[in-house]
């Protein structure tokens, strides 16, 4: 099983461009918790899925791990968050559908069609921007969300696209838990 690092709640966000590894930017100058075995990218595509013990994540603090090679925010959100993000109609949203593997392709993008569970505590989505890549930054931009500072673009408590040019939600992909305190991703 592999186990992360708690975030702790601080922006501690690493910010790069996917398409550009060796360019890679930073904001904050901070690393992203990853799985325990920091290799290269090679050995954890190899994996085609991972198990995430989430029983360290606060409420309102989020750890980002590493799969396929895309960061992955886990988020337990607070009662704000979830509020927030349950009372906006999806008609004020730029996209409309929730982008959620677990889902139908169709399905609107309801908080409810989001989060992990029915309570809408735990939100996990790949965490990579829908415009060109770069990876937002926590607990930031105008929606309280998400903020990618590469062209601004501004995502909600459930990670929709609220402002800016990024086209969609960010997405979310195949996971389940498999017990109260473990995330299966894949
Ligand atoms: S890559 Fe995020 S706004 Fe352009």
């Amino acid at each position: 099983m592999a186990h992360v690092e708690d975030q702790g709640g601080t922006r501690r966000d690493f910010l790069y461009v996917a398409t550009g590894a060796a360019g890679a930017v930073t904001a904050g100058a901070a690393i992203w918790p990853l799985v325990n075995q920091m290799n290269p990218a090679a050995d954890v595509q190899a994996l085609s899925s991972i198990q995430v013990d989430i029983a360290g994540v606060e409420v309102g603090s989020q750890i980002t791990v590493k799969f396929l090679g895309k960061p992955v925010f886990i988020r337990r959100r607070t009662p704000e968050e979830i509020e927030a993000a349950r009372e906006t109609p999806v008609s004020e949203l730029k996209d409309p559908l929730a982008r959620n593997a677990n889902h139908a392709a169709e399905d609107p993008a309801l908080d409810e069609n989001r989060t992990m569970d029915e309570a809408g505590e735990w939100l996990l989505m790949t965490g990579v921007c829908t415009h060109l890549g770069c990876i937002p930054l926590g607990e930031a931009g105008d929606f309280g969300g998400w903020f990618c500072p590469c062209h601004g673009s501004h995502y909600d408590t459930s990670g929709r696209i609220r402002k800016g040019p990024a086209p969609e939600n960010l997405p979310i992909p195949v996971a389940q838990f498999v017990s109260e305190t473990v995330v299966e991703l894949g």
